[in-house]
């Protein structure tokens, strides 16, 4: 009895270990990615966030207090989990706009699809709400840990939905002592304007009551906003590139950033004249079925020392995965 169920152990060992080579060599192994576009560039690293599938999805009830929004817990155990907490942090601070807004892990939550054709079974959802009780708004955003992204290209499978008076962003930020000293590339869509309109912008668009127009451009996307799109943001030397399903819709080298920076993800109204105000029990919401990053430049494969496998995740039919364009020796 006990042999032969040694025997069997030792069968199914057997088994896995002469599958497990042909499951390894499914995924190439990736030296480093090259990015399609107006200015392809090679990066070292990559990271893929993917919230089609995530357990208990729920979308919390607001809560009508300032300090019980300001406080509150994650809607969800999956922002507990080490996928999620080893890059991002969910904010939680006030900003003393117009309207008292505070940013809530409450308003960060998993929702399940309920589209007609669902492309996945969930998607995470940043909210905005203006609460009818306590005169506030409550918002949403995600914060890389890491300020130390310098170049990438970053994209979303996103919609933006909801009432007038919010923004939805993805953007790079770097502080500065002064507003001049900011370096921030930012995707803007203002729930107020066209489903088809979108902002980006190579901050400061302002400095000292000066605008700065070269630092912003209205771009009437492809298609709505309110519809799935991949929104992607490429930050090469120089340059900030924007695409909307693959195609270029924007570029900007006044201002381009230059030195690393965070990453953030947010949708906020504060009732100022950027956001607008939002009706009180109204709300809006950014929702995202993935995130990817590929980050920081590498050296060009040329030096194949340091790339021998190029890969992409524009060449691929499957978001996230890469394939092997080149190989070196
Ligand atoms: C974490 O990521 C891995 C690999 O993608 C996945 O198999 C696992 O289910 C994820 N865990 C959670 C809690 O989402
Ligand atoms: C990017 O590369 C720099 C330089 O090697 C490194 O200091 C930084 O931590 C990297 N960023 C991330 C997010 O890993
Ligand atoms: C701003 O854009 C205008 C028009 O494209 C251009 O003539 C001007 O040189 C730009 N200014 C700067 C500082 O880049």
């Amino acid at each position: 009895m006990i042999a032969s169920q040694t025997h069997l152990r030792a069968a199914v060992l057997t088994i896995l270990s002469s599958l497990a080579p042909q499951a390894a060599a499914a995924t190439p192994n990736c030296h480093c990615y090259l990015t399609d576009g107006s200015s392809p560039e090679y990066f070292a690293n990559h990271k893929f966030f993917d919230f089609r599938n995530i357990a208990n999805p729920q979308v919390p009830p607001p809560i009508d207090d300032r300090d019980g929004s300001t406080n509150a817990p994650v809607a969800n155990a999956y922002f507990d989990s080490t996928n999620f907490t080893d890059t991002w942090s969910i904010q939680s601070w006030v900003d003393a706009g117009a309207v008292y807004n505070t940013y809530s892990k409450n308003d960060v939550y998993i929702e399940s699809n309920t589209d007609a054709n669902p492309a996945s079974s969930t998607y995470l959802t940043l909210r905005t709400y203006r609460h009818p009780a306590g005169d506030f708004q409550s918002s949403a955003e995600i914060q890389s840990i890491s300020p130390n992204y310098q170049y990438l290209s970053m994209r979303m499978y996103s919609r933006t939905l909801g009432a007038a008076g919010a923004v939805a962003a993805m953007f790079t930020y770097r502080g500065g002592a002064t507003d001049a000293d900011v370096q921030e590339a930012d995707l803007e869509i203002l729930t107020s304007d066209p489903s088809n309109l979108v902002h980006y912008t190579n901050q400061p668009s302002t400095v000292d009551g000066i605008t700065r127009p070269n630092a912003t451009h209205e771009i009437t996307i492809p298609g709505p906003w309110t519809s799935w799109r991949t929104h992607r943001y490429d930050w090469t030397p120089g340059t900030s590139s924007w695409y909307v399903d693959g195609e270029l819709v924007n570029a900007n080298s006044f201002q381009a950033p230059a030195d690393p920076a965070t990453i953030l993800f947010n949708a906020w109204s504060d009732g100022g004249s950027w956001s607008g105000a939002m009706a009180e029990g109204q709300s809006a919401q950014m929702q995202i079925q993935w995130i990817e990053i590929i980050y920081n430049n590498t050296a060009e494969p040329s030096q194949y020392g340091h790339c021998a496998n190029v890969c992409s995740f524009d060449s691929g039919t499957e978001p996230g995965v890469p394939l092997l364009v080149s190989s070196g020796p």
